[in-house]
């Protein structure tokens, strides 16, 4: 994999399957070129100053082009994938949704350790067509620095938005960006996400709701196949996020390895070098690369991934798949990794353990279907956490604030379930029994079909009703949520 290939192979194999030769340009481009009404294009990044963070968020339908025809596509601010929102630990956050979509749409601020109730991260808002809701709160000081993922979570059309593209990432500034060889990286973020084509056929074809939709159009910031730039000697910090609504990568640099020195709540506390990095839905990656090879080009990689037990319930087998370009310019003295980050503190031990089992069910009530759009009336599939469909109207789990549980997640179902918490990160402590090596503040862990995975969480601060779910998001739909109550 150390040979750098020629920019012609690279955009046929990114884009292979599609039948259509595509350079490196934006979906936006072919928007614009497209578009059936003119609209501006927000800005690229929105910033917090001197404390306060006064933000807009607008959710809109944009008629585009997508390579193979016209499109319907969703966006925050008229952006593929969103602008990209940063704040500072410390700060007062005021962010109003304006909804222009023609259904109700809502915000989630996933990994956010903030309250889960009023205008903080309550997913039971609902924002009505011609609505908008202004979101509050303050980010503490102590809040860990990371990478986190604002996407909607009105029940029912979670999925059909988010692979419409709504979602943005948004960074916390602080603890780890202060550690002198991480702020000597350059740093990009890279939001992936798939995309239908134009046909939208691939839904039609056995890729659809019960295993979760995927797309053929992988982008990377809303483009296909951007570069990344790297000189000589240098450090790239790429700080990745999961914002597709099924798909789960497993991602691999041409000639390099990636050292992994944040998961999805923060760092962790050594750096970790890997060859390859699995990211399901919702999760992220904090990754440095140096730049020690020959100068030359080499490719981001999606390498092929099996999501299900259950062979022909995944598209046709798929090759590896080009997201993006790095390329070398430049050179600079070398800069060194760092070899400690941020200590990760063992939770105490657990007050409790549950258990939760995740599988799929036929010909259910479907309590979920009720409150969503599902479609899917009695006698359809769904899913269930301990044999019940999601209904919002339900605990199914009360905690005390301040007491720490032991969670065990068990996958019973013949497909992977990305499992996902909101408000407390937790720490991943066992697999099939196996305790776990490393601490890492988590937020969303892959279970894949027939596993199970313990987890610890210290539920601190905040007490509400919030969700627990598969972060593949047609499963959420689907039903596989259940309410925790914290009090
Ligand atoms: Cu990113 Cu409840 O989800
Ligand atoms: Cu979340
Ligand atoms: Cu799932």
């Amino acid at each position: 994999m150390t040979t750098p290939l020629r920019r012609r192979q690279m955009l046929g194999l990114g884009l292979a399957g599609l039948g259509t030769a595509v350079g490196a340009s934006s979906l936006w481009d072919w928007q614009q070129r497209n578009a059936s009404r003119s609209q501006p294009v927000g800005a690229a990044r929105l910033v917090s100053r001197g404390g306060a963070a006064d933000l807009e968020l607008v959710a809109q339908a944009t008629r585009g082009t997508l390579p193979g025809g016209p499109a319907e596509l969703l966006t925050y601010n008229g952006r593929l994938s969103g602008p990209l929102l940063e704040v500072r630990a410390g700060d007062r956050v005021r962010l109003r949704l304006r909804n222009e979509l023609n259904q109700p749409t809502n915000l989630h601020f996933h990994g956010l350790h903030i309250p889960p109730t009023g205008a903080g991260d309550n997913v039971f808002l609902s924002v009505p067509p011609g609505g908008s809701s202004t979101y509050t709160f303050t980010i503490a000081k102590d809040h860990p620095a990371g990478l986190f993922y604002l996407h909607p979570h009105r029940h029912g059309l979670s999925a059909d938005q988010v692979f419409g593209g709504l979602g943005s990432a948004l960074l916390v500034r602080g603890d780890l960006d202060g550690i002198p060889e991480v702020a000597a990286a350059s740093e990009t973020v890279l939001v992936l996400k798939d995309f239908a084509s134009a046909s939208g056929q691939e839904t039609a074809m056995g890729m659809g709701r019960m295993l979760g939709r995927e797309g053929p159009l992988l982008t990377v910031n809303g483009e296909l196949n951007p570069g990344l730039a790297i000189p000589s000697g240098g450090l790239l910090r790429l700080r990745l996020l999961n914002a597709s609504n099924a798909r789960i990568y497993r991602l691999a640099l041409e000639g390099h390895r990636m050292v992994l020195i944040a998961t999805d709540g923060g760092a962790i506390a050594t750096p970790e070098s890997l060859d390859e990095l699995l990211l399901a839905p919702g999760e992220r990656a904090d990754v440095l690369v140096q730049g020690n090879q020959t100068p030359g080009t080499y490719r981001l990689l999606n390498m092929p991934y099996q999501r299900s037990g259950h062979m022909g319930m995944t598209a046709a087998e798929e090759g590896p798949r080009t997201l993006a370009i790095l390329n070398y310019a430049g050179s600079v003295a070398t800069l060194p990794l760092p070899k400690t980050l941020i200590p990760v503190p063992a939770l105490p031990q657990p007050e409790r353990t549950r258990r939760f089992s995740l599988a799929h069910a036929m010909g259910m009530g479907m309590g979920g279907m009720q409150h969503g759009m599902g479609g899917m009336g009695a006698g359809g599939m769904g899913f269930v956490i301990n044999g019940q469909s999601f209904d919002p109207d339900r605990i199914d789990t009360r905690v005390a604030l301040g007491s720490t549980e032991d969670w065990l997640i068990v996958n019973d179902d013949v497909m992977d379930h990305p499992f996902h918490l909101h408000i407390n990160p937790f720490q991943v402590i066992s697999r099939d029994g196996r305790p776990e090596a490393q601490r890492r503040w988590k937020d969303t862990v892959l279970v894949r079909a027939g596993e199970e995975v313990g987890l610890r969480v210290s539920f601190r601060d905040f007490p509400g009703r919030t969700v627990y779910h598969c972060h593949n998001l047609d499963h959420e739909d689907l039903g596989l949520m259940g309410v925790l109550q914290i009090e």
